[in-house]
């Protein structure tokens, strides 16, 4: 059996007594993204290996509304990784995937057999996320497991109308996120979560202590893991200065809108989202 304590406190910073982890879903709780990748490439047999691994994610009704671009070309995604402009670890990666929720694919098959596709709305929008978000999951438990490093990239959707262009991607296909995908220079240490009273309500939802346990998390993260000063968001519109917490930082980005083209642009798409 793991040290369930020691795992659990490098979670949460927290200790939960009561708590075991079982050996084999310790990876899942010592997890984290990786932004260094070393040269090594990733061969295709392998990499297949993890696309069977996503693919055997559940799917809404095994609809399965989404498609994955894989890029290895040098050039192209350095091309996105300069579009971005600030996250140079994408241009490190010897493959860079690109999930997306697809609907076109169940509009065809509506064709091929002469019937109308009559779900082009918010919950077919919902459920070509929801069924990307789970294959790319599980592409990322898989890649962890041989010891790949992965990343996921929403900022692909910052610069949608350049990178659906360069993929290639139809009416009814759009970017949910990109990945990197390659072998870690190192791990980072392991990221704070909220304690589990605070994500998991029992039998109904409760937020009514959310004030304190946030105060506290805040406290746990500031002293184990302070927000640097090149985290702080939207440093143009509120002041830099020291002490800013976890809360804070989330409020600060929160307050300015973000992608909020996202939906018009979908709409160019062929998303009607009623
Ligand atoms: C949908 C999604 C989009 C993300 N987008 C980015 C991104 O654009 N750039 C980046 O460096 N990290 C991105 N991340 C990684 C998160 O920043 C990271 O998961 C978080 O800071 C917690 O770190 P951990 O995964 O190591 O625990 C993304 C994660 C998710 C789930």
């Amino acid at each position: 059996m793991a040290d369930s304590q020691a795992l659990l406190n490098a979670r949460f910073g927290i200790e939960q007594p009561g708590t075991e982890v079982p050996d084999t879903i310790v990876p899942l709780l010592d997890r984290r993204v990786t932004r260094r990748y070393t040269d090594q490439d990733v061969p295709d047999s392998l990499l297949d290996a993890l696309l069977a691994a996503a693919q055997s994610a559940p799917a809404k009704s095994d609809l399965q509304q989404y498609s994955v671009v894989v890029m290895r070309d040098k050039p192209r995604i350095k091309q996105i990784a300069d579009w971005i402009g600030t996250m140079d670890w994408i241009a490190t990666a010897p493959v860079f995937l690109v999930w997306c929720g697809d609907m076109r694919r169940g509009q065809r098959l509506c064709a091929m057999h002469d019937m109308p596709h009559a779900n082009n709305n918010m919950d077919t929008f919902l459920n070509t996320a929801v069924d990307c978000s789970l294959a790319m999951a599980q592409f990322m438990t898989a890649a962890d497991a041989v010891g790949l490093g992965t990343c996921p990239i929403s900022y692909v959707r910052g610069h949608i109308e350049r990178v659906s262009p360069l993929l290639g991607l139809p009416n009814g296909v759009y970017p949910v996120a990109g990945l990197t995908v390659g072998w870690p220079v190192f791990r980072r240490p392991v990221s704070m979560r909220l304690p589990p009273r605070v994500v998991v309500h029992r039998e109904r939802y409760d937020d009514s202590a959310l004030d304190s346990e946030i105060a506290a998390y805040d406290r746990r993260r500031d002293a184990r893991d302070p927000v640097a000063a090149g985290s702080l968001k939207n440093k143009d519109i509120y002041p830099t200065r020291d002490g800013v917490g976890w809360s804070e930082n989330v409020a600060r980005q929160l307050s300015v809108p973000e992608r909020f083209g996202f939906g018009a642009y979908l709409k160019t798409k062929g998303f009607d989202l009623a």
